[in-house]
């Protein structure tokens, strides 16, 4: 079968081309990543990324530099990235196929514009759950706008909340996955016989992927509709999305779904039994972490001297053993509140940058050619890379059962 020519943004270290080149049938080659840190001169992240990858194109420049031409160039059959939850709203503008303008350094934006650049079949993008409720003042907008847009450049869109420890992996991480697919293809058309309901709890990508109960969790289930206006979805639109859901021409169906819950892998056992001794954390620094992570009643007060208290429930004084370790953030490894703190040997410890390696599914020594302080930092970045691969799994199967024929077709 022809390969699908994957385009990875923000790249990182490379977590979507793990995920996706340890599939069951080898069909995704990536022939294009971007990968730019602007907060820092060192390129950390892509570094790692050419040390370990040889083939495709390896683009360090800011995305928003990237011309449409090169994105154009690069024939994408598939999109895929991991991005920041942003503002979103749009302001009517001449300029643009959408005829909409978004706020600068958005990097949703540059996604669009990739995707009006090359017509993907497919979309994989990743974002923190908070995306689906942002902003507070708005619940629903930013999501409601990055659907209109897809809906608009002929995509239809299925949703999913995933903790990733719920479908077997070492770290309790929640993400919201989107996958999206061009509303002419075949496999869309497939899908035209079932309800959004059907498609939720049976039919979908993610419902064959990652099963969930038959029934809606409290019976909560929305439908709304579109404008096709971006900027009155992004003026008024407002709405509960719930961790599932499904778009199909600009037509929305959320319901709150109960995964069928596989056995996690537990934190204990992806811990190393021999590490380094500089691991071990004794005098003032565990006094500190007692602190940190004990509950608090702090008085503060605000700018305009109203006052009020911060407070802070206590945490176990280490991290359980017999569960799947809690999220990682970007300060792992730092004398902080979420860093992980395990007691092995009798020996309380911070975890070693392989440990955080293997809580993502990387390979062990993945980043070790970076500072240590920028491994822990990549790994709070990056994603659960089997999640990926299940996903891209279901991708080779709807190639193989309904995209065939057009692959036949552009070989004759
Ligand atoms: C959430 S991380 C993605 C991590 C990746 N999925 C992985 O497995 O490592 C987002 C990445 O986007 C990069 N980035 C941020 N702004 C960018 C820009 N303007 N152009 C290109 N890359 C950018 C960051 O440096 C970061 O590595």
């Amino acid at each position: 079968m022809k390969k699908l020519r994957v385009a990875e943004l923000f790249a990182g270290v490379g977590g979507f081309r793990l995920g996706l080149e340890n599939t069951n049938n080898n069909l995704f080659e990536i022939t294009w990543a971007n990968q730019w840190e602007p907060s820092t001169k060192a390129q950390h992240a892509f570094e790692c990324y050419t040390h370990h990858f040889k083939t495709g194109i390896h683009s360090n420049e800011d995305i928003a530099e990237v011309t449409d031409e090169e994105m154009a160039s690069t024939s994408a059959d598939i999109v895929v990235g991991g991005f920041p939850c942003q503002d979103y709203s749009v302001a009517r503008s001449l300029n643009g196929e959408l005829g909409i303008s978004g706020k600068k350094g958005v990097l949703f934006w540059e996604i669009a514009r990739f995707i009006q650049n090359t017509y993907p079949k497919y979309l994989i993008l990743e974002n923190v759950d908070r995306l689906l409720k942002s902003p507070s003042k708005q619940r629903g907008r930013d999501f409601g706008v990055m659907l209109s847009t897809l809906n608009e450049l002929g995509y239809d869109v299925e949703w999913r909340v995933i903790n990733a420890a719920e479908y077997g992996n070492a770290q309790r991480r929640r993400r919201v996955f989107i996958f999206g697919y061009r509303r002419n293809m075949s496999y869309a058309e497939s899908l035209t016989s079932f309800s959004d309901d059907d498609i939720i709890f049976k039919e979908g990508l993610y419902a064959k992927q990652f099963p969930v109960e038959s029934k809606p969790n409290k019976n909560r289930i929305n439908k709304t509709e579109l404008s096709h206006d971006i900027v009155n979805v992004s003026d008024t639109f407002q709405f509960q999305f719930w961790n599932s859901g499904i778009m199909r021409d600009g037509q929305i169906t959320t319901i709150d779904t109960t995964p069928i819950k596989e056995t996690p892998v537990t934190l204990g056992e992806i811990l190393e039994e021999n590490y380094d001794k500089k691991y071990v954390i004794t005098g003032d620094k565990l006094e500190k972490f007692k602190y940190l992570r004990g509950s608090k009643k702090i008085e503060r007060v605000t700018p305009t001297g109203h006052k009020y208290y911060y407070t802070e429930g206590g945490m176990s004084e280490t991290d359980a053993l017999d569960l799947p370790g809690r999220t990682m953030l970007t300060s792992e490894g730092s004398v902080n509140r979420s860093t992980h703190i395990v007691k092995t040997n009798n020996e309380i410890r911070q975890l070693t940058p392989v440990e955080a390696e293997r809580l993502n599914g990387f390979p062990d020594n993945w980043t070790d050619m970076l500072p240590e302080r920028r491994r822990f930092f990549m790994m709070g970045n990056a994603l659960v890379i089997p999640i990926i691969t299940r996903i891209g799994n279901r991708i080779e199967e709807i190639e193989q059962e309904f995209e065939e024929d057009e692959t036949q077709l552009e070989l004759f």
